[in-house]
């Protein structure tokens, strides 16, 4: 079959070279792509929120299935775009609707519907552009640290968690009255703070049945030892160990399932990823956040764990057929070291030429931003490079990706060298208990 993936991060590298490996891929196309894409597929020039370039390149190419990558596209409703075009219909897609992606697109939303149907998360208050001075009541009447949520879209750069009292009241002023999000903080939440240990937990599912992919952490803060501003992630690992069967049938039962019968009852016609960002609060998890997509760099870690044919379950999950789908999941270890431009995710250079890809033997490549000019390959965003390895233990799996990002060089390249370490120290705390 053909196929149209749409994105052009390490997440959709991730996704392409796991594609290619099934005998069911055609013709694969990654709009618009980047330099690691573009070896392995064709890179389309096309925006991925242009719904009728990307509508009519679908019709040209004769494209069967569809993955959207991003959040933007979904958000803005490209499965709706799709649905209600007459050539563009019977395409296949995987990707919530408008409705379905206000998951991820509206944090107010995401939280009552938690709270309509019962999924555990942390309490919270919207508050209105209006609402400025009952807010700063609000957060009087909290124990610190406070977490401030702009409602919308803000690439990753939304949330703001302060301990002190006059940080919090400034910040929420600021999103509300000034809108320092956009539209994105005309609404804003204030939430209980989660004490815990972070997880990322991914589910396919065709709006009645689903799969539980494998589990990842991501490591979201640009400094080792979890410090300094957010990032979009800077590595991942896979699996997590207190992710213990126990604990995944607890996030089954209290979150997943409450959460697909949640978007059944509300007529959602839900086919795509959930992406269910969680919190472990003493062994019982809760949510953070819902996307409607996969997460990048987890997706990375995931995708070279999974042994089954990821466009046959792609196929299934669109066509409505997920039922009885069973996932091989190799019982190895992957983890994913992302290399970044210096001074992301604040201001960073561009066009840096890159060496020593040739000479990586111990881990997969995935490019995120790069370019090819002429024939070197350049950086060309914040997050470059994601450099995924797998072994039979974590440690060789460390070892194998550091080794492939010690060969990897440009000016002013940076990456955390503790990706992992957090969970090796679990494991030898748990073997020790
Ligand atoms: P989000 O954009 O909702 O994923 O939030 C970004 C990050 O802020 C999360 O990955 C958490 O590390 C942190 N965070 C968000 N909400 C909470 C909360 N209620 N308690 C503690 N940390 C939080
Ligand atoms: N790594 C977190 C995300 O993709 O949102």
């Amino acid at each position: 079959m053909n196929i149209l993936l749409i994105g052009n991060g390490g997440r959709e590298h991730a996704f392409a070279w796991k594609m290619k490996q099934s005998a069911k891929c055609g013709k694969l196309f990654v709009a618009p792509g980047n330099a690691g894409t573009s070896v392995i597929a064709t890179n389309v020039p096309i925006a991925v929120d242009d719904f009728a370039q990307l509508g009519s390149f679908c019709v040209t190419q004769k494209i069967d299935l569809v993955l959207v990558g991003p959040e933007v596209p979904l958000v803005k409703g490209i499965r709706d775009y799709f649905e209600t075009d007459e050539r563009l219909k019977s395409i296949l897609m995987i990707g919530p609707g408008k409705a379905g992606a206000q998951l991820e697109g509206s944090k107010d939303f995401s939280k009552q519907f938690m709270e309509r149907h019962r999924v555990p998360t942390a309490r919270a208050k919207t508050f209105f552009s209006n609402q400025s001075n009952e807010a700063e009541k609000y957060l009087e009447s909290l124990p610190s640290p406070f977490v401030l949520k702009a409602d919308g879209l803000a690439a990753g750069k939304g949330v703001v968690i302060s301990t002190s009292l006059a940080e919090a009241k400034a910040a929420i002023r600021e999103m509300l009255e000034e809108k320092k999000f956009g539209d994105a903080s005309s609404k804003v939440l204030v939430e209980e703070f989660l004490d815990g240990i972070e997880l990322s937990v991914f589910v396919l599912t065709d709006g009645k049945d689903y799969v539980i992919l494998p589990e990842a952490k991501d490591y979201k803060r640009i400094g080792e030892g979890d410090t300094g501003p957010n990032t979009g992630g800077m590595g991942s690992v896979s699996p997590v160990p207190f992710a213990d069967e126990a604990f995944m049938k607890r996030v089954e039962e209290k979150i997943i399932k409450p959460t697909i019968n949640g978007l059944q009852k509300e007529g959602i016609n839900y086919k795509g990823f959930i992406f269910i960002g969680l919190m472990n609060v003493k062994g019982e998890p809760y949510v953070i956040e819902y996307n409607a997509r996969m997460g990048d760099p987890e997706t990375q870690s995931v995708m070279v764990r999974i042994k089954s044919d990821f466009v046959e379950l792609l196929t299934s999950c669109a066509k409505g057929e997920l039922k009885n789908h069973q996932l091989e999941i190799a019982k190895n270890f992957a983890l994913t070291v992302v290399m970044a431009a210096g001074g992301y995710p604040d201001q960073y250079e561009k066009g840096k030429i890159i060496s020593g890809l040739e000479a990586v033997a111990t881990a997969q490549v995935f490019h995120a931003g790069t370019k090819k000019v002429n024939d070197t390959i350049v950086s060309d965003g914040g997050r470059v490079l994601a450099i995924t390895a797998t072994g039979a233990s974590l440690p060789e799996a460390q070892q194998r990706a550091y080794q492939a990002a010690n060969a990897i060089h440009w000016p002013h390249v940076y990456f955390r060298k503790d990706i992992g370490k957090d969970v090796l120290n679990l494991i030898q705390t748990k073997m020790i208990c």
